[in-house]
């Protein structure tokens, strides 16, 4: 049994032709269904539906064999864990692509802020991420560590940018603010199980090649 480990929405759904194309069918409705182990058209083949942020956690002790989880989360659980936590990553899957942004209220100088060293307050889910690009700016900031709506701190006063996801923008447009900074380009990878890997070669190998083959252009 080959258990693959992802969480609902974007990823998913980008992911789902990708399952396809290598042969793999899911026979439930993540978005109906309160199961939270689905079931494929391949009787050695289930899928773990969990938090994006836990999908490291699984596949780094072998809840799961294999898993799909954005670079960001990867880059923020390997920081926490010093490494790759133990994780083998064949795949750049190209999908759910986004990118890391600073993004500040329009009317906030980010610019002459950093340039006069003051200390910015920064908002985010990204602290690891954050703490080390700052610091390769010679940037001070106070993290603030939020669980989600990053963009909201700027708006009360709770911090004077965020570090958070951007993808059509549309999130930071809605709210009033500006991306300031790009950080760094994301998108999804495979991750395996080095143990399972080793215990488990051909179906994984098989797996990973036909995620290979079937990746975006
Ligand atoms: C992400 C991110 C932004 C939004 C950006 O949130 O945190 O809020 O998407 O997308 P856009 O540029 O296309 O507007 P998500 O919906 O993944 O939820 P989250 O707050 O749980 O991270």
């Amino acid at each position: 049994m080959i258990t693959l480990a992802l969480s609902k929405g974007r990823i998913f759904e980008e992911t789902l032709p990708l399952l396809k194309a290598a042969g793999i069918e899911v026979l439930d409705d993540p978005e109906k269904s309160r199961k939270l182990i689905l079931t494929t058209n391949q009787p050695d083949v289930r899928l773990l539906v969990v938090r994006a942020t836990d999908v490291p956690t699984y596949v780094q002790y072998g809840g799961a064999d294999v898993g799909i989880t954005g670079k960001d989360t990867l880059l923020e659980h390997g920081m926490e864990w010093g490494g790759s936590g133990g994780l083998y990553q064949p795949l750049d899957l190209q999908i759910a692509k986004c990118r890391i942004s600073v993004a500040a209220k329009a009317d906030f100088d980010y610019a002459s802020a950093v340039k006069q060293g003051s200390r910015l307050k920064v908002a985010t889910k990204y602290v690891a991420i954050a703490r080390e690009f700052f610091a390769s700016k010679g940037v001070h900031v106070d993290l603030i560590k939020l669980y989600g709506s990053m963009e909201l701190a700027p708006l009360v006063g709770l911090a004077d940018a965020i570090v958070d996801l951007v993808s059509t923008g549309n999130t930071l447009k809605a709210n009033n603010l500006v991306e300031v900074e790009h950080i760094m380009d994301i998108s999804s990878r495979l991750v395996v199980n080095q143990a399972s890997l080793k215990l488990n070669p051909e179906p994984i190998r098989r797996m990973i090649n036909a995620f290979a083959s079937a990746i975006p252009a």
